[in-house]
C-alpha cells in the first residue's frame, strides 16, 4: 500500500518561502507554538491574496478550489505521536515550509495493537492512536523536501530532526470533498 507520493509542483521552493514570510508576518503561530505544537487555520481568501502563485500551482493538481489551508508548527525537537487522522480528509496534501530537512514522517504497520480515541494539545481534536501493546513495525517514512500526498489512514507519526533549531513549519490545504486518492497515481 502506497502511503505517501511526491507531487509535480515546479518552484515548491518560492511558495515555501511566500507562506513562512506570510507564517511571520501576518500571525502569531511561531509565539503561539514556542513550547507545543499546534495546527492553526489561516484565511484561505487572505493567503491567496497574498500568495496567488499557490491556488495556481494546486490547480494543476487538484481540480476543485482550496477550502482549507493550516498551519503544523512544531517547536525543535517535539515529534508527534503515532496516530491516524480523524476528520473529512482521508489524503492529505502536506507542503514544507520550514525546517523539515531531516524530519520524517513515519508510516507503520499496525500490528495487532487496538486503535483508541484521544484528544491531544500537540494535534487538533479527536485523534486515534494505538495502545502501544505491540512493537509497531515501520512500513516507510517521507523526509517532506517537496510537497506530497500522504494516506492519513495509515498510523504515522512525526519524527523532528534533533539538530533542527527552528520550527518545523508545514502547510496542509482541503479541497471540499475533492477525493484526492488521485494523486498517488502520479508516479515521478
Ligand atoms: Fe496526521
Amino acid at each position: 500500500m502506497k502511503t505517501y507520493n511526491f507531487l509535480p509542483v515546479e518552484n515548491h521552493q518560492v511558495i515555501s518561502d511566500q507562506l513562512y514570510q506570510y507564517v511571520v508576518d501576518k500571525t502569531n503561530i511561531l509565539e503561539v507554538t514556542r513550547d507545543v505544537g499546534r495546527w492553526t487555520d489561516l484565511q484561505v481568501d487572505s493567503v491567496l491574496a497574498a500568495i496567488p502563485e499557490l491556488a495556481t500551482e494546486l490547480a494543476k493538481i487538484v481540480d476543485h478550489p482550496i477550502t482549507l489551508i493550516a498551519v503544523l508548527s512544531y517547536p525543535p525537537g517535539s515529534n508527534i505521536p503515532v496516530h491516524l487522522d480523524v476528520g473529512l480528509y482521508k489524503h492529505r496534501i502536506l507542503w514544507p515550509v520550514a525546517n523539515c530537512t531531516g524530519s520524517y514522517t513515519k508510516f507503520y504497520n499496525q500490528n495487532g495493537n487496538k486503535l483508541i480515541k484521544k484528544y491531544s494539545a500537540v494535534t487538533t481534536g479527536a485523534y486515534i492512536t494505538n495502545e502501544d501493546q505491540y512493537p509497531l513495525l515501520e512500513m516507510d517514512s517521507c523526509e517532506l523536501l517537496a510537497p506530497a500526498v500522504i494516506n492519513t489512514q495509515i498510523l504515522h507519526s512525526v519524527v523532528a530532526n534533533p539538530a533542527a533549531t527552528g520550527h518545523r513549519l508545514s502547510a496542509t490545504f482541503g479541497f471540499g470533498k475533492a477525493d484526492l486518492g488521485g494523486l498517488f497515481n502520479n508516479e515521478d
